[in-house]
């Protein structure tokens, strides 16, 4: 199973491949996103895993990196391990248009799930989940190494 790394652009936004070129925005926005934020390492190294992708998201009024998805692709589903948008352009759309792309292209390479974990307290994470049909699945508990907090695990299913 493969994914084709083509961009896709819509009329205002333009959805990527990443690489280790756009680093250092990445982890700009990766610092404001999260208590636990990713380092550089971690990028870099998902970088390099044959089964981790990941596309970013500009607007194309001044083509700064505004967002960014990164999941895993084993056998037929996906793990999201980590999708954030710059907290200037929240609620704009842009993490609907990560996710929504995503689940296209799970379509097209014929997964059967999308799944991931988020923060009980992940209110606007749930929130978007939710509205694009992922159901709570399991519950992991003291998931996040900060603070102990639970996670929610939340997967979309495709039909057959
Ligand atoms: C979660 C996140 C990616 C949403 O991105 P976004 O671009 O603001 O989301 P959208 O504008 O596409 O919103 C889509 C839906 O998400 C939900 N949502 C987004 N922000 C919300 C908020 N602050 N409170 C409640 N619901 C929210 C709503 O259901 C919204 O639909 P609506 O606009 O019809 O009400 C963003 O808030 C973020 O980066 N948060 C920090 C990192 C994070 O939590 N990542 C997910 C971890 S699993």
């Amino acid at each position: 199973m493969e994914i084709n790394p083509k961009s896709h652009i819509m009329e205002q936004i333009e959805i990527f491949p990443l690489n280790s070129d756009y680093l250092e925005d990445v982890l700009e926005i990766e610092n404001l996103c999260f208590s636990t934020p990713w380092k550089k390492i971690s990028f870099i190294s998902e970088f390099h895993l044959s089964y981790s992708f990941s596309f970013g998201i500009v607007s194309k009024n001044d083509n700064k990196l505004r967002g960014y998805i990164f999941f895993w692709l084993v056998c037929d589903e996906i793990h999201i391990t980590n999708l954030a948008i710059d907290p200037a352009v929240r609620k704009e759309g842009l993490g609907s248009s990560l996710l929504k792309f995503l689940i296209q292209m799970g379509s097209d390479v014929n997964v059967k799930k999308i799944y991931l974990e988020v923060r009980k307290s992940n209110h606007a994470g749930k929130a978007l989940y939710n509205k694009f049909g992922f159901v709570q699945t399991g519950y992991r508990s003291q998931y996040y190494s900060d603070n102990q907090e639970d996670a929610l695990l939340f997967t979309y299913f495709f039909e057959d």
